[in-house]
């Protein structure tokens, strides 16, 4: 076990457990990762000695005022903006219905929003919502040779009736990560507001929101390392012009217009937690010549976050070459996924003949790997590529705390077959 890793698995408590006397290996981290015990740390003291409500003159909500400050300066530094242009929510898909509610407040009868059949239904049904109120909403197809995005489609569909376009960054179920800053500024061309899915991607990769341009990203703190809360990067003008449902007393200026009562302080707390775990590992790992090349231009944490998320990259590719390799000599197993080459996060998925998905996902979980199984809400993706009658995919994750020993489990599991 390389330094790197032995280092992360020592901070994940959960880790430890067994199943059938396996060692539990976690391979289901695009479904939700396990969290280091800096982040259960943090949830505990915010408990302990923060816990109130915002907004008070006393000690404990002064310290909540300040916790969630703070969070805000951490995930200003995670995304590369300004701290109000940070709101946080309850999760990913509540933060989309949110937006597209307020965002069809500015659009008239006619007027369209692009979405793909390579999204999740939270980057979908938010939108396909809005059609009640006369929106028209068109979906760019997926090639589903190469599980892209068409981008002929993608131009043919986009038009100066285009007022929003709402994409993912990363797949979350086959991994494929697309070309958001072509697709946003070839948006933006056209006039339309860009919503960006970023809740598979922000795991695998440093997320710039300047360098992108996005108005609008959305992600999840408990797909990389958090509790379960969901956070919203808005470009303070795109956020300032909207009208976004609230309660009167909600203050009507960015990034606080769009959050809806009373916040999850604890999770907040403990999302601010977890990037802070990726600056440490920046910090302690990301000295390699190659990394220093591409992060040596920035400074403070947004260097060190930068500098971890790329030291988990290429440990996570490394192993996602060595599973895919071991997966592709199994007859029975069929690959799902960009062609080589192609950008992608490290997330492998693939059927097996004669079994369905839930079947190999239950003969794994006998042996202690715990991988998932279904649509992944990736519905119309899983549709397209004609799966649903097995049951969908199987979906390894490949998070910085799995090992090779861990894939090795796998590959051998499925060599033997599907008992
Ligand atoms: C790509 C993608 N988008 C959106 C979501 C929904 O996120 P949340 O559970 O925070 O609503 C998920 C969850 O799996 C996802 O993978």
């Amino acid at each position: 076990m390389n330094k790197l890793v032995k280092y992360v698995r020592n901070q994940f408590p959960a880790l430890e457990k067994t199943v059938n006397g396996f060692p539990a290996a976690f391979l289901d981290g695009p479904g939700g990762y396990q969290v280091p015990i800096c982040v259960i740390k943090a949830v505990e003291d915010y408990l302990v000695n923060m816990n109130a409500n915002s907004g008070g003159a006393f000690l404990t909500s002064q310290r909540t005022d300040e916790t969630l400050k703070s969070a805000r300066e951490t995930f200003a530094d995670f995304f590369n903006c300004s701290y109000e242009e940070v709101a946080f929510g309850a999760n990913m898909t509540s933060l989309s219905f949110s937006l597209a509610q307020a965002l069809m407040r500015e659009m008239n009868t006619g007027d369209k929003v692009l979405i793909t059949q390579m999204d999740h239904d939270a980057n979908r049904a938010p939108w396909i919502e809005l059609q009640e109120r006369g929106i028209v909403v068109e979906d760019v197809a997926v090639n589903v040779n190469s599980c892209t995005l068409d981008m002929d489609d993608f131009k043919s569909k986009l038009s100066e009736n285009t007022k929003v376009v709402a994409c993912n960054y990363a797949q979350n179920a086959v991994g494929t990560i697309s070309d958001i800053g072509q697709i946003i500024s070839m948006a933006h061309e056209m006039g339309a507001v860009t919503v960006v899915d970023a809740v598979h991607y922000v795991a695998h990769g440093p997320t710039d929101v300047q360098e992108i341009e996005t108005d609008f990203l959305i992600c999840s703190a408990y797909k990389f390392f958090g509790p379960h809360i969901g956070i919203l990067y808005a470009k303070k003008e795109a956020l300032d012009k909207l009208r976004t449902m609230r309660v009167r007393s909600q203050k009507a200026y960015p990034p606080y217009m769009i959050e809806t009562g009373t916040l999850n302080h604890e999770g907040i707390a403990g999302a601010k937690a977890a990037v802070e775990f990726i600056a440490d590992i920046g910090s302690i790992c990301g000295n390699t010549p190659e990394i220093q090349q591409r992060v040596n231009h920035l400074e403070g944490r947004r260097h060190d976050i930068v500098a971890g998320l790329m030291v988990f990259d290429d440990y996570e590719h490394r192993l996602m070459d060595y599973l895919i390799e071991g997966l592709t000599g199994i007859q029975e197993i069929t690959l799902y996924g960009p062609p080589k080459g192609h950008p992608r996060t490290s997330t492998v998925s693939f059927t097996y003949a004669g079994h369905t998905a839930v079947e190999v996902a239950r003969y794994l979980d006998s042996k202690g790997l715990f991988v998932w199984d279904g649509d992944f809400y990736a519905s119309t993706l899983i549709d397209r590529l004609g799966l649903r009658d097995q049951g969908g995919l199987v979906r390894i994750g490949i998070a910085p705390y799995n090992t090779k020993e861990e894939l090795s489990r796998v590959i051998e599991a499925l060599k033997v077959g599907v008992i």
